[in-house]
């Protein structure tokens, strides 16, 4: 409901384990290449989150049967009805560009709304159209649609100017039923563009290697169904560990990959928070207060420190001891919760992209709002350190990207409750 808030009286070390699902930032790219084949794709750890169901609803919209089961999803689009994905639909989620790949290489045509903008920047798409000119689509853009149409897509060498994570998913969706090869260079690394690629192959493609700068694709002429697990979520476990760390507590995520964590879990120890890895799971315990605080951390595609964690790293820098200093590289405008944690006492200046977070002893309790889905996380973890009673509202944003985060929080011994209006 629009008017929920969460409501969190702080001030109490979280201690426990919280099980960690699929992640969102693979389920999303990966339900748009079930498009790839007419067969039946089981996907399993699909998390129980709006912006999946927006997906849901596209696959439905352009005529694929989709079925759902807990978090096993089932999609099958073997006769689709449309190629457009409409304006409303767009404008809910913007990585529904993410399907244009998919529905262009397997049927000569898709049509998207321009998709909007949003909280954290104007989230250009001129490298995803650049790309499929590149494989040879005609794309036109009016009225506020994009429409893209092609024989074959034929495979080529293509450059990223910078290395998009949507960019990189949405091309390698295109070329793998392309004629012939096509190398990415300067691609994303993101461990969601690994996962991407295992699915793919998985329908019987040949793409090879995801994870580095450069990815190679062998298009072929079709594809078979699957089962695939998607892999857990790095950035709602990062979310967790950090609640950890900002209430002076012990935290163990599990149904993890640590290395997936790796640059979380070094900025976590450069601040005195002790942290354990096992095969599946991490622990962040703190053992003394105020943590240090970090002269410079700098958001940066995979494996440097992920932009998605750069507002809950903010929320703990703001009660550490020192001053500490964030550039946010990614995006350009992705310090919309600096003002709501100002409101709770925080001492941040920006400059552009830079902002400067002196600790303060504590922060206080006030009424915030979340901006967007990781500002939003930012105000809980905030609250759940500031004496007093928080309350969090417009947290729609926080559930298109947490799957039960006030549930998880009490079952760590938070005192918190999501209210209606
Ligand atoms: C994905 O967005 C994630 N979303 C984002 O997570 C994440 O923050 C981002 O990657 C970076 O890791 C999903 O996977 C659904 P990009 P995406 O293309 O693909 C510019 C969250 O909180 N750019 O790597 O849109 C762009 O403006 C969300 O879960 C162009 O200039 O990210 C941005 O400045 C937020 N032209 C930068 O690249 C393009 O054609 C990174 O964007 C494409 C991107």
């Amino acid at each position: 409901m629009a008017m929920e808030r969460i409501v969190i009286a702080g001030g109490r070390p979280l201690s426990g384990k919280v099980r960690i699902g699929g992640a969102k930032n693979a389920a999303l790219p990966i339900l748009g290449a079930t498009l790839l084949t007419e067969a039946p794709c089981v996907l399993r750890e699909i998390p129980n989150l709006t912006d999946v169901a927006v997906m849901l609803s596209i696959l439905e919209h352009l005529g694929a049967k989709v079925e759902v089961k807990g978090d096993t999803v089932t999609v099958e689009a073997a006769t689709l009805t449309s190629l457009t994905v409409p304006e409303h639909l767009m404008r809910e989620m913007r990585s529904s560009i993410i399907v244009m790949g998919a529905l262009l290489t397997r049927f000569g045509k898709v049509k998207v709304s321009q998709p909007g903008g949003c909280d954290i920047g104007s989230r250009p798409i001129d490298l995803h159209i650049k790309g499929l000119r590149e494989l040879g689509a005609d794309i036109e853009e009016k009225h506020g649609y994009i429409t893209a149409t092609c024989k074959r897509l034929r495979g080529t060498s293509i450059h990223l100017d910078f290395p998009s994570v949507g960019a990189t998913q949405n091309l390698m969706m295109a070329a793998t039923l392309a004629e012939g090869t096509t190398v990415i260079t300067n691609a994303a690394k993101e461990p969601e563009i690994v996962d991407l690629q295992n699915f793919i192959n998985s329908l019987g493609a040949n793409i090879k290697g995801a994870g580095t700068d450069t990815i190679r694709i062998e298009g072929v002429e079709k594809l078979h169904g699957t089962d695939h697990t998607i892999i857990p979520d790095r950035i709602v476990a990062g979310t967790y560990l950090i609640a950890g760390a900002i209430t002076g507590g012990q935290v163990t995520v599990e149904n993890v990959i640590p290395e997936h964590l790796e640059s979380l879990l070094a900025k976590l120890r450069e601040m005195g928070v002790q942290v354990e890895t096992t095969g599946d799971s991490v622990t962040a315990r703190v053992t003394q207060q105020p943590l240090r605080a970090i002269d410079s951390l700098r958001t940066l595609p995979y494996p440097g420190f992920p932009t998605d964690l750069q507002a809950p790293m903010m929320a703990l820098l703001c009660v550490a001891n020192g001053t500490s200093i964030v550039t946010e590289t990614v995006f350009e405008s992705r310090f919309k919760h600096v003002n709501e944690l100002r409101r709770m006492g925080a001492d941040i200046k920006v400059n552009e992209r830079t902002a400067i977070i002196r600790g303060v002893p504590a922060l206080s309790s006030a009424n915030v709002a979340a901006t967007d889905l990781r500002a939003g996380a930012a105000l809980v973890l905030a609250g759940l350190a500031a004496d007093g009673i928080t309350v969090v509202s417009d947290i729609h944003h926080i559930d298109r990207g947490y799957v039960d985060l006030d549930e998880n929080l009490r079952a760590l011994n938070a005192r918190i409750e999501r209210i209606g209006c």
